[in-house]
């Protein structure tokens, strides 16, 4: 028995990329590995979605372009942030194709370039709306394209943009981001038919085949999240991560007695409480406190008292069969019951990312 564990269920990452791929039709599969993987072990997760049918990878920073460059070294990546003069050289080095989207930083990324001996790939980044990296200028965008073509240390291996709100109901923003990038891929592909344009995420990919391009770029949907916030079922998604723990002690609480710093819960009633070794400093929320609830033998039991650092508490009820050893599940399926990171992300009025993003390295990923 661990103290905690998040188990990675790299199988509903196959299938996850399965279910999308064929989504995709011809599109490729580039699956977005940042961030540890969105807090799911990115080495692990990587492997599983090149066996589900991703043909590419992609990072945000030097550091994860290193490491995934250097497990998977035949695999396309691309690292989407922004990056310093420094985090050119480390990019490079490692393999991984850059975005550029300014002139300054596509002579940088050139001269880097030939000192490293060979070719850096790049993908000039539109921004078509989302109001965050790339140029918003579609003719400075095509001008920066030809730039790249024609330099003899870069090769043009994309244009792309990003959606700012493809995850919500109403398509007019959506709508208008993608027929911006439609005109400037179009200029593109006629110019140079070979280059990749591209513009999904997970959402896009659900919502709309015309964002699909040559490729998409996924992360929330490999890992079984929704998207859209509600159940990953709707879209036949498998939640990869639980997040578990156990019961290290059952204690009787009479009426009045209180659990945790501040006093923020106090029995009721006669009660048993439980203890289970897990708190803030393994990314359980603070903003938990009396605002959750863990499964215990298949059932749901609220979360009360304040959560601590490393520890937090259940009520119990008056009468419990539960014992100190029971497996405590904070995210994830026991029995008939399930809490989704999508259920955790309302209490904490945020989004499932944060919620898996958030789970501290102190809980070991482990393949189930
Ligand atoms: C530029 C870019 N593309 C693609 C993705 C993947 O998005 P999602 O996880 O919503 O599929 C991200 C993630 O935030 C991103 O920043």
């Amino acid at each position: 028995m661990e103290r905690a564990v998040a188990r990675i269920d790299h199988d509903a990452v196959r299938a996850n990329c399965a279910r999308l791929k064929a989504e995709l039709a011809g599109a490729e599969l580039c699956a977005v590995v940042k961030a540890d993987g969105y807090g799911h072990g990115a080495d692990g997760c990587a492997s599983a979605a090149l066996d589900g049918g991703a043909t590419r990878l992609a990072v945000a920073t030097a550091g994860e372009a290193e490491q995934i460059g250097r497990r998977f070294q035949h695999v396309p990546l691309l690292t989407m942030g922004a990056l310093t003069a420094e985090e050119v050289d480390v990019v490079i080095s490692a393999g991984s194709e850059l975005a550029v989207w300014r002139e300054d930083f596509r002579r940088l990324v050139a001269d880097r370039a030939r000192s490293h001996g060979h070719k850096a790939r790049v993908h000039v980044k539109y921004d078509s709306g989302m109001g965050r990296l790339g140029n918003s200028d579609p003719e400075e965008v095509l001008a920066l394209a030809r730039a790249c073509a024609e330099d003899p240390d870069l090769e043009l291996a994309g244009v792309w943009t990003h959606f700012a709100t493809a995850d919500e109901f109403d398509s007019s923003y959506f709508d208008e981001q993608l027929g911006r990038f439609e005109e400037v891929a179009a200029a593109v592909k006629a110019e140079r038919p070979g280059v990749a344009v591209h513009a999904a995420n997970s959402a896009a990919v659900l919502r709309d085949k015309r964002s699909h391009f040559d490729m998409a770029r996924c992360g929330v949907a490999i890992y079984g999240l929704d998207p859209f916030q509600r159940d990953p079922a709707d879209h036949d998604l498998r939640p990869v991560l639980s997040l578990r723990s156990h019961v290290a002690d059952v204690k009787r609480f009479p009426a009045g007695a209180s659990a945790g710093y501040g006093r923020r819960w106090k029995a009721p009633v006669d009660t048993w409480v439980g203890v289970v070794p897990l708190g803030y400093g393994d990314g359980v929320r603070r903003a938990l406190t009396n605002n959750a609830d863990v499964l215990v033998r298949g059932r749901r039991h609220p979360l009360v008292g304040t959560v601590s650092m490393d520890n937090l508490t259940l009520d119990l009820g008056p009468e419990t069969e539960v014992e100190p050893g029971d497996e405590a599940v904070l995210i994830g399926r026991q029995g008939e019951e399930e809490i989704l990171a999508e259920e955790v992300a309302r209490r904490l009025e945020t989004i499932n990312y944060e919620v898996t993003c958030a789970i501290s390295p102190r809980v070991p990923r482990r393949s189930r």
